[in-house]
């Protein structure tokens, strides 16, 4: 399946299908605007051997040799150290203007590749391959690209450093995801979630039901089950995208798919956290899960949703057996300072997406205390 990302500059394709890794090289080939002789291949520990070995061969087949680095991907590693030493890797194998880096692996190592690749030399092509669900649905489409900020005793910041910087093509292999733990695809269904609770004005206005009927499906790894579940993600993402590239529209627009992303990255890098007796960290769409059910638990104690809202997300949060509630959330004040310095902050104003159970969603600025601290209620443990 082919999905265009159809943006008026630097258009791409993304391919979703199974067993495409293979098609690397010559995806990358047809993709490329200019000459390149080489590609730099950043991966990380998490991608399976093979998958590696087949994307490096397939490159090698298409007269683009690789240079390899793999990283550990984990929200600790995704520092401005990590994309220094991808730099300086690049710089070391002599990566040229017109040379592509290809990303293969999860949201970190595709988001810090991505951003080395909009660095490097003002800007190298890059190809991306997302090996997890949630890389395939998200990260990998739509062109941001980051890493974290550390500002010490106030913590690790969420995607504070980066840029947008569109992939040439993206590659999305289903058949990878069978090689991932499972708590991976339950963590990518959580931003499929995110997507069909906005979905009604994407023409799918049906792929809430539709991810409803399918869960079972997906989880068990059905390959035309979850290549639909992709592309229908990826369409839906791209026309948001397409509209607000660069999220700068004041209502609506691409700020929609921070439905959630509030409340889960002022809880995501927190210490002492447990889902199910389980220690943390958890995973981003874990904590996207859960700032899910906190935004439709406040949109609904604002009167902007149903009262029964906030209990559906959280039923369809449990059937794809996501974490609902988390132990060790520290005190609303301290989780509210944590979300105040959110990037998506305008002029101090905190600004939540809060979905109103119709398919839609709203931006509301600094919503009322006492809403927020119903949603936070709602997800601790
Ligand atoms: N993940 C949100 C966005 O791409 O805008």
């Amino acid at each position: 399946m082919l999905v265009r990302v159809a943006l008026a500059q630097n258009p791409y394709n993304v391919h979703v299908g199974a067993g495409i890794l293979a098609q690397v090289g010559e995806i990358t080939r047809r993709a490329l605007r200019h000459q390149a002789s080489k590609a730099f291949l950043a991966t990380d520990s998490g991608v399976p051997a093979a998958a590696v070995e087949t994307v490096a061969a397939s490159l090698a087949d298409c007269g683009l040799p690789v240079t390899r680095s793999a990283i550990t991907p984990s929200e600790a590693v995704k520092t401005l150290e990590t994309f220094h030493g991808l730099l300086q890797a690049m710089a070391r194998s002599k990566h040229e203007r017109c040379d592509p880096v290809v990303a293969l692996g999860g949201g970190i190592v595709g988001d810090i590749a991505g951003f080395a690749a909009a660095a490097y030399q003002r800007g190298v092509p890059v190809v991306q391959c997302p090996t997890t669900l949630l890389a395939m649905v998200d990260a990998s489409v739509g062109g941001k690209t980051a890493v974290n900020l550390d500002l010490g005793t106030d913590g690790l910041h969420k995607n504070m450093v980066g840029a947008f910087w569109q992939p040439a093509a993206v590659v999305a292999d289903v058949q990878v995801l069978a090689s991932l733990p499972p708590r991976h695809l339950r963590a990518g269904l959580a931003e499929c979630l995110k997507h069909a609770l906005i979905c009604r004005d994407l023409e799918d206005p049906d792929l809430l039901e539709w991810i409803g009927a399918h869960i079972d499906q997906a989880l068990a790894l059905h390959g035309a089950t979850l290549e639909e579940l992709v592309a229908r993600n990826v369409s839906a993402k791209a026309r948001i995208v397409r509209g607000d590239e660069r999220e700068r529209a004041p209502e609506g627009g691409r700020s929609l798919l921070n439905l959630g992303h509030t409340f889960a990255h002022a809880i995501e890098t927190l210490p002492g956290l447990f889902v199910g007796g389980t220690p943390g960290p958890l995973l981003h769409g874990e904590a996207v899960g859960l700032g899910l059910i906190a935004a439709s638990t406040c949109s609904s104690a604002m009167g902007l949703a149903p009262p029964g809202f906030p209990g559906d997300v959280a039923a369809l949060i449990r059937r794809v057996n996501l974490p609902a509630t988390v132990q060790g959330l520290p005190p609303t004040p301290d989780v509210l300072a944590r979300m105040a310095h959110d990037k998506k902050a305008r002029a101090g104003a905190l600004r939540l997406v809060l979905p109103t159970g119709d398919g839609k969603a709203r931006i509301i600025s600094n919503p009322p205390v006492e809403a927020i601290t119903a949603g936070l209620d709602a997800i601790r443990a």
